[in-house]
């Protein structure tokens, strides 16, 4: 909940709660990323789901003092595990247009733009549509 408050489109805590549900059947996985040692802090975590077939990363975020450090691309490429696991051949994502930092992490990951939905964001902003083949090059 920490983590998603700091994300640029924050889930309502109502929805977070009813995935970590035990009897939730919604079908989405949450990836974490853990501080290895004593006290296993989260250090960022990645949500995937399904939509039209293919997986559909639904969330990915990093704490903002540890960014840049290959942990985005680390948790991307659990996800893309994930997804191949569950027997997707593709991942897809929605990313804002004005999200430099994310939009060059997916563009080094073999993601390309397939479309794109025009004020998609409650704010008005554009999302891109990408999506990859799995499992996804570049890994780290
Ligand atoms: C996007 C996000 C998850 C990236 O996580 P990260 O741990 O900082 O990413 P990494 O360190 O693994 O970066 C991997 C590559 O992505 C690109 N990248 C990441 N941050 C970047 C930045 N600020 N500017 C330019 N390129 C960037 C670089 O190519 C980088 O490789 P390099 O460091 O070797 O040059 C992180 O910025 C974040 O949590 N942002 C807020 C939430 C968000 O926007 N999520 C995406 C929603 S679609």
């Amino acid at each position: 909940m920490e983590l998603n408050d700091l994300s640029p489109c924050p889930w309502p805590e109502s929805v977070m709660a009813g995935d970590f549900d035990e009897n939730s059947d919604v079908g989405i996985s949450y990836l974490g990323a853990f501080s290895t040692g004593a006290g296993k802090k989260l250090l960022g975590y990645a949500v995937l789901g399904r939509e039209k077939g293919e997986g559909l990363l639904m969330a990915l975020m990093v704490r903002p003092e540890l960014r840049r450090r290959g942990i985005g691309a680390q948790l991307l490429a659990a996800v893309g595990d994930c997804a191949s696991y569950l027997g997707f051949v593709r991942l897809r994502l929605r990313v804002r247009r004005s999200n430099a930092p994310a939009l060059a992490l997916y563009r080094g990951m073999s993601f390309v733009q397939r479309s794109v939905s025009r004020r998609y964001y409650a704010d008005g902003e554009d999302a891109i549509v990408m999506s990859a083949r799995l499992p996804l090059e570049n890994r780290p």
